[in-house]
């Protein structure tokens, strides 16, 4: 995918296709949308008179030019209301115009920046949306098929800028989108490979790319050296599986002289969850080889964060196991210790997320990390209490929660926060070890996140629960069905806050 910036008038475009936009309720074009419509004689606005074109949020409408441009089409592409307008909506049309064009063999087009006039948007914030929208709409995950002979490809895509001392900062926009864009579909491609494929070992190699793509260091234990750490409760899950468990360790040092501005990304990198012997129904396994998608996404956050290279030390932690029924499974009733020297007493086998997150999170303590957000498909309750539309966020410390939250809003990455109460604790009582790793019937999500802050000493911790938004059942603005990719942008947009 190439996309360029160039300074130019959007009506002298020689491209596939030119993109131009509407907001809704507008009753004459203006700007580049009203010098196009100039150019095809009152086409666009006859359109607008019959009610054909409305500028609703989504609706795009294809225009043959006949001769009187230099492009044989026009895309005209619904911004939804001008007071609705965010970078996200940007996005979500820059990928509907996209995956629009493919479908029709058009491989190249010229956009203006939407929403960077009326719109109120800056000029740098539109062409960063519109990277990010066009390369994730037009994400595919079609390794394992057939070449198909009449597959057709987008991918050049010139976004045309009337001033010119704009264009610097336009590019810079574009190079940032495109990082985070492709950040976004690094975690798509871990999300949809199947499990034979993205097994433990296999998340280790990614991470390693990532390393050796972006100059960072990685670091990656094996079984003997969980043990002696005593990661026992990380160890308990994998004991059932035949594939190696693999600690992986990711680190970008982005202020050496001030070690203490750091922040651990932690993700759950359960590459199959079966359940374990306590196993899980036909339908409830079926999606979970994507059951690392924390993993993944803390992984992909880093590839951008070592290309973007902001100001503050990153370190990134992936427990990567399968959780598999076997002759050496670990049973329900057993006990095993953490890391911490905290005990569990395991009355669920497919509540292992929080386990392998127990040590996780407690290995990033031991390494002095002081703020810690941890990312896990952790919980089905999550989408009882919360549907498919946020992410559920937890939190020890509420000025970073927020800015964790905030972080998410910015991006069009919704998060909702629920409570941690003291009084929650009392589920997760054992009779015989320090807690057990469920907390009964009631609050699923919360107890399920508390157990993961049993194990946080004095940091300040954040748990995001992304079970019900790492896949998408449908293609829809810049999301495309199969892993999503969230919260990749989330993170990103975080670690650039601080
Ligand atoms: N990986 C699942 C959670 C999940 C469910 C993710 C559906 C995505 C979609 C997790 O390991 C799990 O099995 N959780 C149990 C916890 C229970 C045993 C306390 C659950 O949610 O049922
Ligand atoms: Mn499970
Ligand atoms: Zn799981």
């Amino acid at each position: 995918m190439e996309i360029k910036v160039v300074s130019g008038d959007i009506t002298q475009q020689r491209e596939g296709a030119v993109i131009v936009n509407l907001f809704q309720g507008a009753t004459s074009p203006e700007g580049a949308t009203g010098a196009v419509d100039k150019a095809l004689d009152g086409a666009i606005s006859g359109l607008i008179k019959d009610g054909e074109i409305k500028g609703k949020k989504g609706e795009v409408t294809l225009i043959h030019t006949l001769g009187k441009m230099a492009v044989s089409r026009v895309l005209v592409a619904g911004l939804g209301k001008s007071e609705d307008l965010t970078p996200q909506v940007v996005s979500d049309v820059a990928a509907q115009c996209a995956r629009r064009l493919r479908s029709i063999g058009v491989s190249s087009a010229a956009t203006v920046a939407h929403g960077a006039g009326k719109g109120g948007l800056d000029a740098g914030g539109s062409a960063q949306a519109i990277a990010e929208g066009t390369l994730m709409g037009l994400y595919r995950f079609d390794k394992y098929k057939a070449a198909d002979p009449e597959a057709t490809s987008f991918d050049q895509i010139t976004i045309v800028e009337a001033d010119k001392s704009k264009l610097a900062d336009m590019e810079q926009s574009v190079a940032r989108g495109v990082a985070i864009g492709e950040a976004v579909n690094l975690c798509r491609d871990m999300g949809n490979e199947p499990a034979n494929a993205m097994t433990p070992t296999e998340m280790a190699e990614r991470a390693l790319s990532v390393a050796n793509d972006v100059g960072l260091s990685l670091e990656v234990l094996e079984k003997p050296q969980m043990a002696e750490l005593g990661m026992g409760a990380l160890l308990g899950v994998a004991q059932g599986s035949e594939e190696p468990p693999k600690f992986i360790i990711l680190n970008y040092n982005g202020d050496t002289d001030n070690p203490s501005n750091s922040i651990g990304l932690v993700g759950k990198g359960i590459t199959f969850d079966s359940g374990g012997l306590d196993i899980k129904s036909a339908a409830g396994m079926l999606t979970m080889k994507s059951d690392m998608s924390g993993g993944a996404a803390v992984i992909s956050a880093m590839r951008a964060i070592g290309t973007l290279k902001p100001k503050v030390n990153v370190t990134a932690i992936v427990p990567a196991t399968e959780n598999m029924p076997s002759g050496t499974a670990q049973r329900p009733g057993d006990v095993v210790r953490a890391m911490n020297g905290k005990t569990i007493e395991i009355d669920n086998t497919d509540a292992e997320g929080r386990l392998v997150l127990a040590d996780a999170v407690a290995y990033a303590c031991s390494i002095g990390l002081g703020r810690i957000v941890d990312v896990a498909t952790l919980t089905g309750a999550i989408s009882v209490a919360l549907g498919n539309k946020c992410i559920g966020a937890f939190g020890n410390d509420q000025a970073f929660t927020d800015q964790v939250i905030a972080a998410g809003n910015g991006v069009g990455e919704r998060v909702w926060q629920l409570p941690t109460f003291d009084e929650y604790k009392e589920q997760y009582k054992s009779d015989i070890a320090d807690i057990r790793n469920t907390g009964g019937r009631g609050a699923g999500s919360i107890t399920g996140a508390m157990i993961i802050g049993e194990f946080n000493d004095g940091a300040s911790w954040v748990h995001l629960d992304i079970a019900a938004m790492a896949r998408a059942d449908t293609t829809k603005g810049s999301m495309v069905k199969g892993a999503t990719g969230i919260p990749v942008r989330m993170l990103i947009n975080l670690v650039m806050s601080l």
